[in-house]
């Protein structure tokens, strides 16, 4: 968020303090958890106390091991699965209760499984992994859409300590082929097909050509979940899912996990074209999933708890399946777009289950807020009780439209600042204990310890922009990138030495040392709350026939927050022309996926660049955003400027050849 828009909306500095009913029934009611979590005898005390809920094969003998910074470990010795923190060790009490409510896509299509039946179906597929020669530490891909089989694989890989990767479903071949090969994976999870905006997607044939994509990794087996009873092509080494687990047993002993053995890889994009596999271990992001999940949102027993991430992205790995489930909550799912068949649809879902806790996305509350109220007049969302926010930083407006229309006006929203390297919310409210401020992701979670640097590493003052920081790791965190430690280090702990975590945000605190997010530094971008790389695309762009170079920059944009926007120099000769424009855009969807689509593509015969041959990023941002150029002084080429900003300006979207 700019200045301009925090200093323009009248409500920035309207303090939300949490209404007295919500406090009254709260988990979390002394506010000394703060302090005490911070200080140098709380500290450890305050984890280990959440990690004493799970339960453990071995206890383990020392919190944290700092003796090879930043290779830390957490819960040293000890051993855990993830599985059976998040099914087993409800049986006894909750063997009946929903742990997950499905609803798909087309009206009416609901699934409901308990306890017992996620135990059930989570170990017959763990079986069937075994049975194909999965073992500890191998990695099983996944590229499902949001169905139960997606958290029942996940569950079934880390029962016998397989590592899985899951590609979100919505990238394209070419991405899950690139996924596929770095993490070697030998077992691929699929789909015959799933709904969105009413049509069935065909992810088989999807999964198919990634195949033919691969370079270093063989697929043994495709696993294929029936979804949408679409026509799919089988080769021997397709086994459709519920053939296989027909005959699986469904008892399955866990594994004996270390705390740090490998639970998962998910890859996020970094400042080069290749795509980066995070490293999550396995008793670490357990505790901390579930430590964060039980406090920011306030978990009772009876809650229907609604996350609408996606499971393929971060937020729904830890807060739909890891840390509700670990905390035997009841977690809704659903398949589809929030306007199939009608606008209506997500208050619809919220009304029909009774949901009490919303976690979505500001693009989301952006659209819904551009669609208007009148969607929101025929449903009872009296059964909400608390809303949260993820993924980019929320406008004020957004927040005020969240909470008057979506909250009545009286639930907390927690505005939860985090990335899939920190596995978890690591600046965010506390519900019942943290004043808001609209736009403010607030304050660090207990135990956490965060501050803004300037570029010389020194805190920053109040209202001073600045690099957003984690001066002490924590249990969530990632350990390394997978078959690249040297990236981790130089990534996140050379900026300011190893022992300071360096985001990639910037950010600024204020007076009561609330912290603003302002958005991300480094190449990477988000548009709609998806996490992408500019270099990423612009690598695709390379790829299409007659183009010599390509910038991708962000302009904002009224709901998905920024746009990409391309800037495309043919080659010599060449005279690009919509249909060039069509073939940029069609690249990048095979190459990364539809979230990748830009929302204008210019045609220049030169980009703005220094006397060194640097493209301009910063010139060609200002352009795109129609905000002010500035020093043009440095560039070797000014004329350029003025001729693509006065194309810039009479362009909306689409294909535009300057000149
Ligand atoms: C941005 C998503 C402001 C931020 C969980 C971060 C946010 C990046 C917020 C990570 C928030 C996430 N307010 N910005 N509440 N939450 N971000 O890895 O720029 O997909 O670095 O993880 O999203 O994106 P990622």
């Amino acid at each position: 968020m700019s200045d301009d828009e925090i200093k323009s909306f009248p409500e920035k500095k309207r303090m939300f303090y949490p209404p007295r009913k919500f406090v009254e029934q709260a988990n979390l009611r002394d506010p000394s958890v703060y302090s005490r979590a911070t200080s140098e005898e709380g500290w450890e005390i305050f984890w280990e106390d959440f990690a004493k809920d799970l339960e453990w094969i071995v206890p383990w003998e020392k919190f944290i091991d700092t003796s090879n910074i930043p290779f830390y470990k957490f819960f040293v010795g000890g051993r855990i699965n993830v599985s059976y923190n998040c099914i087993d060790r409800h049986l006894e009490t909750k063997r009946n209760k929903a742990a997950i409510i499905w609803e798909g896509e087309p009206e009416g299509e609901t699934r409901v499984l308990t306890y017992q039946d996620l135990y059930r179906e989570v170990s017959k597929f763990a079986n069937v992994l075994k049975s194909l020669g999965v073992g500890k530490g191998d990695r099983v891909a996944i590229y499902l859409p949001m169905i139960p089989e997606l958290p029942i694989a996940m569950l079934a890989c880390a029962r016998i300590g397989a590592v899985h990767s899951v590609v979100f479903a919505g990238f394209s071949s070419q991405a899950l082929a690139a996924r596929i090969d770095d993490a070697k994976a030998k077992i691929l999870i699929t789909c015959d097909g799933y709904y969105r905006r009413g049509k069935i997607i065909d992810q088989k044939a999807r999964a198919d050509e990634a195949l033919k994509h691969l370079k270093e990794a063989e697929i043994d087996h495709i696993i294929v979940a029936k979804r949408a009873e679409n026509e799919v092509v089988f080769s021997e080494k397709d086994l459709w899912w519920h053939e296989v687990v027909m005959d699986s047993s469904q008892k399955c002993t866990v594994e004996k996990m270390d705390a740090e053995d490998m639970h998962f890889i998910i890859y996020t994009s970094g400042t080069t074209g290749k795509p980066k596999g995070v490293v999550h271990t396995v008793g670490g992001y357990l505790v901390y999933a579930y430590a964060t999940t039980k406090t920011i949102f306030d978990l009772k027993e009876n809650d229907i708890y609604w996350c609408t991430a996606d499971i393929g992205w971060i937020t729904g790995h830890t807060y739909i399946v890891y840390g509700p489930l670990s905390n035997g909550a009841t977690i809704l799912m659903y398949e589809g777009a929030p306007d199939t068949p009608h606008k209506g649809r997500f208050w619809e879902i919220i009304e029909k289950h009774h949901v009490t806790i919303f976690y979505t996305a500001p693009t989301a509350i952006r659209l819904f807020m551009k669609w208007g109220e009148k969607y929101l007049e025929n449903y009872d969302l009296k059964s909400l009780r608390l809303l949260g926010s993820v993924g980019e930083p929320i406008n004020p407006e957004a927040w005020w439209w969240y909470h008057n229309n979506i909250g009545g006006g009286n639930c907390p929203i927690v505005d939860t600042w985090w990335q899939t390297e920190t596995g978890g919310a690591v600046i965010t409210p506390l519900p019942s204990l943290t004043p808001l401020k609209p736009g403010s992701a607030t304050k660090p979670f207990p135990g956490i310890f965060v501050d803004v640097f300037n570029e010389k590493g020194e805190p920053t003052k109040p209202g001073e922009r600045g690099y957003l920081v984690i001066k002490r790791p924590w249990p969530g965190m990632l350990r390394t990138l997978f078959k690249d430690p040297e990236r981790y280090v130089s990534t996140y702990w050379s900026r300011y030495g190893k022992e300071i975590y360096f985001s990639g945000d910037a950010a600024k605190k204020d007076e009561d040392g609330y912290i603003w997010v302002i958005g991300r530094v480094d190449d990477a971008i988000k548009v709609a709350g998806h996490r992408l790389s500019t270099m990423e695309i612009e690598s695709a762009v390379l790829e299409v026939k007659n183009v010599a170079e390509a910038a991708v920059v962000t302009r904002p944009h009224e709901i998905k927050g920024n746009e990409i926007v391309i800037y495309v120099t043919p080659k010599e000769g060449v005279e690009a022309d919509e249909e060039m424009g069509k073939k940029v855009i069609l690249h990048i969807r095979e190459a990364i996926g539809a979230i990748a689509t830009p929302g204008l593509v210019v045609f220049t015969s030169d980009l703005p660049k220094t006397r060194s041959g640097k493209i301009m990023r910063r010139i060609l941002r200002a352009i795109a955003s129609k905000d002010e150029i500035g020093d043009l002084s440095t560039l070797a080429n000014p004329e350029i400027v003025e001729t693509l900003d006065n194309s810039v300006k009479r362009g909306v979207s689409g294909v535009i050849i300057a000149g």
